[in-house]
Formats: structure tokens, C-alpha cells, sequence
């Protein structure tokens, strides 16, 4: 399958109820400035939907708080509206997708991909659904508010071989999941097989380093002891250095993370090297959805061949370890973003730097308060 499918955007049309009045409103978790404001959130490109989920039926996603239909027209071309018919609120995600028109299941009228709305009974009646801007990158549909600049993240993966592109919902915010995926500490007790050796942990190193767009953090130390067949499957020995190099930006918010092995002998690096972007998306404040696009490097055609007739074992791999993940943040005491109370490691001086850069560039917000973090 061609990963990076053909772009469907829809045109470029900001609906009156996203244009900002300059209202000051009250702002939520989320970014949203709740009376006539900007939706910071949305300016962002999210990936929300594997291509392959989208039938001939509409499908529902949610993002930010907010119901979205994502429907595909006759000819192929996505549309992404509110999940609520401007005429009665009805779910239009329970409607039906007529040629190029979704249409409404309870009295009939019917949307274009930009939410234009007609109505069969009143047809000079003039009415419009919120949509959004769609486009279609790594295999997954990705929307954006209607009308706005923003950038879709690149994905350098030349020398790379797809391994997997999963969505995983955990019941945690935003920040308490990015909190678990962007330090090290957990993976000696919390992961299956990636990740240090608990009595070697004191060796780990770490480094930090932010600007104004992203954080980088990366770690070295010895690899755990990992059973036999993941040591074949993944190239790496137990007692390997293993490093994990990733750099976390925040429009929107997602982690790309460069993970290998050398040898601690002579430092020679070991046969695979993982390439993997994760996209934090909010569900709403008490839940995010993660989506998942791994990758293996392949230096040769016989590698690439190997690792396209064992992606089902390398995806349940990557998998395990996702799992492990959501079962801990999921499993939390605690799961306010928070951070004020909490006793931090070495490891954690990034919890306040993501913070102050999701407050900033994702959301939107001029209050920059949660830099500094003691540790
Ligand atoms: S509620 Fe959708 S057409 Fe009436
Ligand atoms: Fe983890």
C-alpha cells in the first residue's frame, strides 16, 4: 500500500463560528476559548483515522471535546463535520453518505464536505455545519480547522521499512501520557522487553536540551535482559547500550524517537535501528489517543524483504510494549497533569518543559509559568 496517499484537502473556507471575535471567553483545558474564540487545538494537523476504517458509512471520531463525522464522498474526496445536524442536532455520523453528500438520517438534509447544508423540504433555506480541512498522509486522515496555516509533520523515513500504524486510546490527559513517554525511568519495571536494567539504572545518562519549538532528550545505558527470540527479532543483546534519542514537538503535540543498540566492547552498532513518531491526540481532558507509526531500518533489499514477512511479529513487538505503557498510566493513583506536589528524578525535567510548550504553541496560551522545574 502507498503510505502516502494522494492529499484530498478540502478547500479553504473559515466557518463564522470559528472566526475569532476577540472575545476573551473562558478557556479550557483543552485550549478552546469556549465564547466566539480560537480553538487552539485545531490549528494543528491530527491523525485521526487509519484510511482503511473509513467505509461507504460515515464514521465518528472525537477530538478536543468535539464529535466529528469524517465521511467519503462517491468520487473519493473526505469530508470532516461536527457530528450534529445544524437542523436538530442529530448524529450525523448516523446519516448516509448520497453520491457526493452526506445526508442527515432524521428529516433528510444533506452536507457537502465544507457543511454546506440543503433541505429537501425548505430548499432556499440557508445553513452550514462546521467542517474541517482533511488531508490524507502516513495511511491515516488527518484534520485540521478549516482555513488556518499549519504544517504536517514530515516523516524522513528513506531507508526505513514500515512496521505498523496503530491508534491507542488511554483513559489519562495529554500531558500525564506524554509525562510516561518521554522519560526512561519506567521502562526497567514497566516494559516487556525495550528499555535499562533496574540494578544498572544509576548509569542511565540523560540530557535535555529545549528551544523554542521541541525538547530533545537523550538516553544511554545498558539494556535489560530480554528474552532470546525479541534479541533475534529486534538485533540487539542483552547488556547492549542502548539509546534513545527522541525529540518531542508540539504542533502538534508528537515524539519522534530514534532507538538502537551498540555493543559495549567496541562500540559497534547493532543491525536494526527504530524510527518512531508518536502522536499525542486529546480526546477530550481525561482521555488521549495515542497513534503509533513505527518503523525498522533496512539497509538491504534482503533485510527489507525480512521485515515485510515479519511486520505481524515486529508490530506485536512494538505493540506489547505500547500496552505495557497504557496498563501503567491507565493503572495511575493519580492522573491530574499537575505537576506541583509530585517529587521528581533526574528523568523528569522535561515534565515541565513539555508543559510550558503545550500551554504555549499547542494550545495557544501567552502564560508561560511551568518552564522551571526543580529536580
Ligand atoms: S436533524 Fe438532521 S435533518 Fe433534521
Ligand atoms: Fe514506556
Amino acid at each position: 500500500m502507498d503510505r502516502n496517499l494522494t492529499a484530498s484537502s478540502s478547500k479553504v473556507r473559515i466557518p463564522r463560528s470559528d472566526v475569532w471575535s476577540g472575545d476573551s471567553g473562558s478557556v479550557t483545558m483543552l485550549g478552546q476559548v469556549e465564547q466566539g474564540g480560537i480553538m487552539g487545538l485545531f490549528d494543528h494537523w491530527h491523525p485521526v483515522l487509519s484510511i482503511s476504517k473509513l467505509s461507504s458509512k460515515p464514521t465518528k471520531i472525537t477530538l478536543g471535546g468535539r464529535d466529528i463525522t469524517l465521511f467519503r464522498t462517491a468520487s473519493g474526496n473526505i469530508g470532516a463535520i461536527d457530528d450534529c445536524c445544524v437542523h436538530r442536532r442529530a448524529s450525523l455520523s448516523k446519516g448516509t453518505v448520497v453520491g457526493e453528500r452526506l445526508q442527515c438520517g432524521y428529516h433528510g438534509w444533506t452536507y457537502d464536505i465544507e457543511g454546506e447544508a440543503e433541505s429537501p423540504g425548505t430548499p432556499k433555506l440557508r445553513a452550514c455545519a462546521r467542517h474541517y480541512d482533511v488531508t490524507v498522509n502516513e495511511g491515516f486522515i488527518w484534520i485540521k480547522s478549516a482555513g488556518v496555516e499549519a504544517e504536517l509533520p514530515k516523516f524522513d523515513t528513506a531507508g526505513y521499512e514500515f512496521v505498523c500504524a496503530k491508534p491507542y486510546a488511554i483513559k489519562a490527559p495529554l500531558e500525564v501520557v506524554l509525562d510516561n513517554f518521554t522519560e526512561v525511568e519506567h521502562t526497567p519495571t514497566t516494559h516487556a522487553n525495550f528499555g535499562y536494567d533496574l540494578s544498572r539504572m544509576s548509569e542511565v545518562k540523560t540530557t535535555v536540551e529545549g528551544n523554542e519549538a521541541s525538547v530533545r532528550v537523550v538516553n544511554t545505558g545498558p539494556q535489560k535482559k530480554t528474552p532470546w527470540i525479541v534479541q533475534q527479532l529486534a538485533g540487539l543483546k542483552t547488556g547492549d547500550t542502548f539509546t534513545d534519542d527522541w525529540v518531542t514537538y508540539f504542533s502538534p503535540v508528537y515524539t519522534i524517537y530514534e532507538q538502537f543498540w551498540n555493543d559495549p566492547k567496541n562500540g559497534k552498532e547493532r543491525r536494526d535501528r527504530y524510527r518512531i513518531w508518536v502522536f499525542f491526540n486529546p480526546i477530550n481532558n481525561d482521555e488521549t489517543q495515542l497513534v503509533i507509526f513505527a518503523y525498522l531500518r533496512a539497509r538491504t533489499a534482503a533485510r527489507r524483504t525480512f521485515i515485510q514477512l515479519t511486520r505481524p511479529i515486529l508490530s506485536l513487538i512494538v505493540d506489547i510494549e505500547v500496552v505495557c505503557d497504557v496498563k501503567m498510566i491507565e493503572s495511575l493513583a493519580d492522573k491530574s497533569p499537575e505537576i506541583e506536589g509530585m517529587k521528581l528524578s533526574r528523568f523528569d525535567k522535561v515534565l515541565g518543559m513539555n508543559r510550558e510548550r503545550i500551554d504555549r504553541i499547542y494550545r495557544g496560551r501567552s502564560v508561560t509559568t511551568r518552564e522551571g522545574v526543580n529536580v
